[in-house]
């Protein structure tokens, strides 16, 4: 069984191919940053339009390269959502109009279970799995006990992980894509050096909220004497940022485990993925925690953790072997909650 998947809900054109023997066949991936470096963030409008443009040679390049044609394979899926709604567009109607003409099943995939089965891919995760979901849109904690079957354990309250690492380079003229930057700078810093809040740790539950550790941030490069940042100054917040998170996460994903003991016993495995997943001290904190807790950690390799084609086509596989294809009247969703029962977390800007 193949399946073709379509990655276009932000700033990455993506393609891929995948088997039921968890073998990737292809992959192609066109990052937009550099269309939206100068604007400091995504632009929905450029994205939509760098969408239109390259989503068909992203497809073609997949498919050249695993030396495939669209009669050799079984589904095509692509994400439909959540997202910039432009980019969606784009990506379920190129997916759609190949089903069509190749008489293709066609599967409407969730971006955030792209993220979520990707460790069953690379890692052979068995259900249910404890998952930390950190991306730029999200962080939540989510029980996985089968595809399609999410409960939502905890959720951030206002931003997300990645928007803090975001604003964090922002702020300290890192530039965009802000994440790797701060990991970068943070790798010479001294985390100790300031003192930056861990919102939420030790509190009952397992929600998350980074606003104020955000804010604290810019209390701390004000309070710096005058003039232009120094090299150190920004290595000691970015570590020290980076220091604060790692707690958070420690604390949160802890609890969530104490959660996960109770109602699914035969969980094993925490599972890390979204954007941030790509922080190797975060990676190695989490890592830390799942070993104290009994748990195992599995984090899929680095650029499977940020958006790509792979996890779509996985997740599309996955739905399409249980039988779980869409029709090609499915319409694109810009808000879509793997756990529609979960009830709304207080607070503003929740994305959950
Ligand atoms: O999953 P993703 O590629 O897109 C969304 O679905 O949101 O996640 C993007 C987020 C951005 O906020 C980016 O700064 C963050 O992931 N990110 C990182 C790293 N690489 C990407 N954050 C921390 N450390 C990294 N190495
Ligand atoms: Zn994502």
């Amino acid at each position: 069984m193949i399946v073709l998947g379509i990655e276009s809900s932000c700033d990455e054109t993506a393609a891929a191919l995948v088997n039921d023997g968890r073998e990737i066949l292809a992959e192609s991936l066109l990052s937009q940053t550099e269309f939206h470096r100068p604007y400091g963030g995504v632009v929905p409008e450029i994205a939509a339009r760098a969408h239109l443009e390259n989503a068909d040679d992203q497809v073609k390049r997949a498919m050249q390269s695993a030396g495939l044609a669209f009669d050799q394979l079984d589904g095509v899926a692509a994400t439909a959502g959540p997202g910039l709604i432009g980019g969606v567009m784009v990506g379920v109607m190129t997916a759609k109009a190949i089903a069509a003409v190749h008489g293709l099943p066609f599967m409407a995939v969730n971006h955030l279970e792209g993220h979520a089965l990707s460790a069953r891919l690379t890692g052979g995760v068995e259900f249910p799995y404890l998952l930390l979901l950190v991306s730029g849109g999200h962080c939540q904690l989510l029980v996985v006990e089968a595809v399609g079957k999410y409960k939502r354990l905890g959720t951030t309250i206002d931003d997300s992980l990645g928007e803090a690492f975001d604003k964090t380079a922002k702020m300290l003229g890192l530039g965009y894509p802000g994440g790797p930057a701060v990991e970068a700078a943070a790798a010479g810093g001294d985390p100790e050096r300031f003192a930056l809040p861990r919102p939420l740790r030790g509190r009952p539950g397992c929600h998350f909220s980074f606003s104020g550790l955000k804010t604290a941030v810019r209390q701390t490069i004000l309070a710096l004497p005058e003039g232009p940042l120094r090299d150190a100054d920004v290595a000691d917040i970015c570590a020290s940022f980076q220091a604060a998170a790692g707690d958070v996460l420690r604390d949160r994903c802890a609890r969530a485990i104490r959660m996960v003991h109770q109602t699914h016993p035969q969980a094993k495995a925490l599972v890390v993925a979204g954007g941030v997943a790509a922080n190797t001290y975060l990676r190695g904190e989490l890592a830390a925690l799942a070993e104290t807790e009994g748990m195992e950690l599995v984090a899929p390799p680095q650029r499977l953790c940020t958006d790509n084609g792979t996890m779509i086509a996985w997740a599309g596989l996955e739905r399409l072997r249980r039988g779980l294809t869409d029709g090609l009247d499915f319409r694109p969703r810009p808000r879509w909650p793997l756990d529609p029962d979960a009830p709304p977390a207080a607070g503003a800007g929740v994305k959950a």
